[in-house]
């Protein structure tokens, strides 16, 4: 079985305010893409990573993987204007035809080779399978600082990355949702429209994405 790890990397991090975008920022000494690199290229059952990133930061990208000595990384593609765009670049580049894909984002660099093992298991048996957590906060809808309504928040759960999916079916899903221009804030969103289920495996709180400086800070960047 052949799998093919997608990493988007090619936000330009606003929410960060600083002027290299998030992923290249150092975490413990090493840029966060790295620390996300390094954790998928030693995952056995990963054979290959597609990197995307923003033009401007290819060369950056190829110097750092080099440096690093990242071996599974068969290219760095350039992304787009959205993460949707950015992944649909990234699988429309595949040449050598895998079984399944395994989308990452860049800025999640404490995933563990457990999460990816079983969303890559669940996602052979499925079809498709993203990691989440159920809500334990209750949830408000809000408008103009004000309380509109209390969602029952005992079917919700919050969704990371990896998401992970059988080859045929994620084409299809971006190929579709490009045709009829939908777009949605993860990849699931775009296999549900095809009406497929996508199976939930159990997450990890510490499985974060990088967002914001203070968070940032809290997590040991500088
Ligand atoms: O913006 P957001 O936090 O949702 O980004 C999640 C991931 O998608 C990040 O790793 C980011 O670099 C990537 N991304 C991308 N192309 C974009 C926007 C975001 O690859 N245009």
């Amino acid at each position: 079985m052949r799998v093919c790890a997608l990493v988007p990397n090619a936000g330009s991090g606003a929410r960060m305010k600083t002027v290299l975008p998030k992923q290249y920022l150092d975490l413990d000494s090493k840029p966060v893409l790295i620390h996300t690199l390094n954790i998928l290229n030693s995952a056995k059952c990963i054979n290959e990573i597609i990197l995307i990133s923003d033009k401007k930061y290819i060369e950056k990208s190829r110097l750092l993987i080099q440096r690093y000595n990242i071996k599974k990384v068969s290219r760095i593609v350039c992304g787009g204007k959205t993460r949707q765009e950015s992944v649909y670049r990234g699988l429309m580049s595949i040449r050598n035809t895998p079984d399944i894909i395994l989308i990452h984002d860049a800025v999640r660099p404490f995933i563990t080779q457990e999460l990816i093992d079983k969303s890559i298991k669940t996602a052979c048996k499925h079809g498709a399978a993203v990691i989440g957590l159920p809500l334990f906060d209750t949830i408000k809808m809000v408008k103009d600082n004000c309380i509109e309504k209390t969602i029952d928040r005992n079917n919700l759960w919050r969704v990371q990355t990896p998401q992970v999916f059988k080859y045929r079916l994620i084409k299809t899903a971006y190929q579709k949702a490009n045709k009829n221009k939908f777009s949605g804030t993860d990849d699931a969103s775009l296999v549900e429209q095809l009406n497929h289920s996508v199976r939930i495996v159990q997450g990890s709180e510490r499985n974060i994405k990088i967002t914001d400086q203070k968070q940032f800070k809290l997590v040991g960047g500088n």
